[in-house]
């Protein structure tokens, strides 16, 4: 019987070619450190509600929605036709319109603490201008983070982005970016207010549901008392919504959780499926953005600077503001939250009957899998076991990806986002693969 790695190269010889393509090309063979992959990626030619095909005709179920952006799945027809629309009026005005306009309304209806808006072109330049505005507002320079929470590439939110890693996360960042940043562990709330009891911070930013969205669980209560934490003590609270924002509700983690934020950041579901970001919350913190007629003072020594080509541009505006159109309209959620569940029981009905060490959890439409070790199994379908899940064993990710993808299933890392696009059989068909998964890593000897 072939093995899991020989059926994956004799499936994938398509992609095998494109990638060494790629390898001369891009470092690794890959524009985004996530998608490097043993023995090559595979490479998609399209996709289409919660399934895609590679170049090999291989399907797949999809869970990595577009790194988490397609919370409506795959070419869902209303969003495609915006797009299509905008993209006829033209790509780009080096001016205002009407898009932006409609598109920051909706965001202010939707998310709590939005008063106001600024567009970016992705997540990781809207959690930097979250942070040059609270600085700016606060006239503070430290910023708490918390252990693995991860918030983009840029240099201001460097820090230990696996447990087990010594910081910096990347070389190439200057000495000072560290000094100013404290990187506490998540959930210890003793830390947080010894931290912000100097009153020398400018801000706390994390992500709502925990660290790579929930891999590492965060409590609710946590995020309350990281409310009142910081405005005890005049802190900009920046709750880091690009995964959460519009997927855990309308108006993400913040509404579900019942906790406002002085500042959210968003991205991924918010342009519809393409490039876009945003900061939201405050209006006198969003306002330092203000260019003020006449006061000189201001706009040359207070004032936060920002341009960026391709903020707000027409497409992702129309784009965006129909996904978030269809998220308000009520269901999108509630349907993606469902077959989520549906999801992990009966990857956790897998686990039981095989007897396997291992389990499923989520939160909303994040679904996550430890592998390799004996989990606690959810009484349900959040994590609710008082010890951390540790996920898949290192030694398991490969295999156990590949074995996915052999029978017809796209992970994100352990776990993935299910979209309100996939179907009782795309999910029904997910379980029977994961089975099937775990006998083959089984005959390898990989599991138990
Ligand atoms: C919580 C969080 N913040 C920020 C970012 C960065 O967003 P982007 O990839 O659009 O730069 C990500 C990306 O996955 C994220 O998960």
């Amino acid at each position: 019987m072939a093995s899991i790695l020989e059926t994956f190269e004799a499936m994938h010889q398509g992609s095998k070619a494109l990638a060494e393509r790629g390898r001369a090309a891009f470092p690794s063979g890959v524009t985004h450190d996530t998608r490097a992959f043993s023995p090559w990626p595979i490479y998609v030619e399209r996709a289409q509600g919660g399934r895609k095909w590679d170049v090999d005709g291989n399907e797949y179920v999809d869970y990595i929605g577009g790194h988490g952006a397609l919370l409506l799945g795959h070419g869902r027809p209303e969003v495609t036709e915006a797009a299509r629309e905008a993209l006829g009026h033209g790509t780009h005005f080096g001016s205002s319109h009407r898009w932006e306009v409609e598109w920051a309304e909706q965001v202010i209806r939707m998310v709590p603490c939005a008063e106001r808006v600024r567009f970016t072109s992705s997540g990781t330049e809207a959690t930097m201008m979250a942070l040059r505005l609270a600085r700016a507002y606060t006239g503070r320079e430290r910023v708490v983070k918390l252990v693995e929470h991860f918030h983009g590439w840029h240099d201001l939110v460097v820090g230990r982005l696996r447990q087990d890693e010594a910081q910096p996360f990347s070389p190439g960042v200057p000495n000072g970016f560290y000094e100013s940043l404290a990187v506490l562990e998540a959930g210890d709330v003793g830390a947080l207010e010894e931290q912000l009891a100097r009153r020398d911070v400018a801000a706390v930013i994390l992500e709502p549901t925990g660290a790579h969205w929930g891999t590492h669980p965060l409590s609710p209560d946590y995020l309350h008392a990281a409310r009142r934490l910081t405005e005890e003590t005049g802190t900009v609270f920046i709750m880091d919504e690009v995964i959460t924002g519009f997927r855990m509700a309308p108006g993400g983690a913040s509404e579900r959780y019942g906790v406002v934020p002085d500042l959210s950041t968003h991205a991924k579901i918010l342009a519809g499926g393409l490039p876009g970001g945003c900061v939201t919350g405050r209006d006198d913190i969003v306002s330092m953005l203000e260019i003020r007629d006449g006061d000189g003072e201001w706009n040359a020594s207070q004032r936060v600077a920002h341009q960026g080509t391709f903020n707000a541009n027409p497409v992702s505006a129309a784009a965006g503001l129909e996904a978030l159109r269809l998220i308000a309209r009520g269901g999108e959620v509630e349907r993606a939250d469902a077959s989520t569940a549906r999801l992990v029981r009966g990857l956790n009905a897998v686990c039981a009957s095989l007897s396997l060490p291992g389990s499923a959890w989520a939160v909303s439409s994040m679904f996550h899998v430890n592998l390799g070790y004996d989990a606690p199994r959810p009484r349900d379908v959040e994590w609710d076991a008082a010890e951390e899940p540790r996920g898949v064993l290192p030694e398991l990710e490969r295999p156990l990806k590949r074995a996915l993808l052999n029978h017809g299933v796209d992970f994100m890392g352990t776990g993935g986002m299910v979209s309100s696009a996939h179907t009782d059989a795309d999910i029904d068909q997910t379980v029977e693969a994961f089975r099937s998964t775990a006998l083959d890593l089984r005959a390898e000897g990989l599991l138990r």
